[in-house]
């Protein structure tokens, strides 16, 4: 986005830029180092001058009686705030860059827990960054990515560095990353909240391979071979739970609402309140179905909140997803 201001100076002291949004990132940065190293030249340097040149030397100075300058005031004023304004928008492109994920972007589910990561991929292909500290997360060059992320536990933070985004992932919540990695190679992560005992011990490292590579290898996990993909193992979990006494997955209606179509709905609930079923609605649905009750159905459902790990139920809410 900002090609014609190609400065580099930031790769001398900051991480290897590894997506777009980095380079972007470093720019404003860099315009932010120089215009404060301007300004406190401008300020400190004016200052010491004026305190040399304006020195009092004789018991008989006398300081000239000035009460202002219009011109000078509207300068050291209006100066400043274009600079601020220019700060703040250019802010405003970039977060709204690394906050809006595209929408054909690849989810990759994380999960943290004191102090390891999970990842899973849509094939249902998942592994822990412990015991095994060689897994890593494999991504695609060129290729957007969005990680859904939640906690086991405790608050952690997802950050890599030469990715320059950062999210905390929060129990009882899903939050998102996306990145389009540009770069080839190994990307640290690091876990930025302060977590419990062995914070400091809980990395990742994210490789981004070329694409062709990367499909080969995910489509090496075939979903026959490692017991279904994401949404299978919500289906098969959908019926060992029974939820399908409830709610059926072919638009007719049973006990509770089905299934079918239920994904990016407006739901209209009891007390006239309404929502878009996105993935908060259907978690908080599935663990406390008390919290919304669907517009003429009983609220009829068990808890799920703290019989369910949250491995499964992101499988849930993918199996609830592909039923269109
Ligand atoms: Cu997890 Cu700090």
């Amino acid at each position: 986005m900002y090609s014609w201001l190609n400065i580099n100076l930031a790769n001398t002291f900051m991480p290897v830029e590894g997506t777009e949004l980095a380079g972007n990132v470093d720019n404003l940065y860099i315009f932010l180092l120089i215009s404060s190293l301007i300004s406190f030249i401008i300020l400190i340097g004016g200052m010491t001058a004026f305190i040399v040149k304006y020195k009092r030397r004789s018991a008989n100075d006398k300081t000239a009686y000035i009460t202002h300058n219009n011109l000078l005031e509207f300068l050291w004023s209006f100066i400043p705030f274009v600079i601020m304004m220019v700060i703040f928008y250019w802010g405003k492109l970039i977060y709204d860059d690394y906050r809006t994920p595209p929408e054909n972007a690849e989810e990759i589910h994380v999960t943290g827990r004191q102090w390891v990561w999970r990842f899973t991929y849509k094939n249902g292909y998942a592994f822990s960054t412990k015991p095994a500290n060689a897994a890593m997360l494999n991504v695609p060059l060129n290729r957007p990515i969005k990680l859904v992320m939640t906690s086991g536990d405790v608050l952690h933070s997802f950050f890599i560095p030469g990715f320059r985004n950062k999210q905390d992932v929060v129990p009882g919540r899903y939050t998102y990353l996306w990145f389009k990695a540009t770069k080839l190679g190994q990307f640290q992560v690091f876990c930025t909240e302060y977590c419990g005992l062995e914070h400091s011990n809980m990395p990742a490292t994210v490789n981004v391979m070329p694409e062709a590579e990367y499909d080969t290898w995910v489509r090496a996990y075939v979903p026959e071979a490692s017991g279904g993909g994401l949404a299978d193992k919500g289906k098969e979990i959908f019926t060992e739970r029974g939820c399908t006494a409830c709610h059926s997955v072919n638009g007719t209606r049973i006990v509770g609402p089905t299934m079918k179509g239920l994904s990016g709905s407006k739901r209209e609930f009891a007390d006239g309140s309404s929502a878009v079923a996105d993935d908060a609605y259907l978690r908080e649905s599935i663990l406390n179905s008390g919290a919304k009750i669907v517009k003429d159905y009983p609220a009829a459902m068990p808890i799920f909140k703290g019989q369910i790990e949250e491995e499964d139920v992101s499988a849930l809410i993918d199996y609830i997803k592909s039923l269109k």
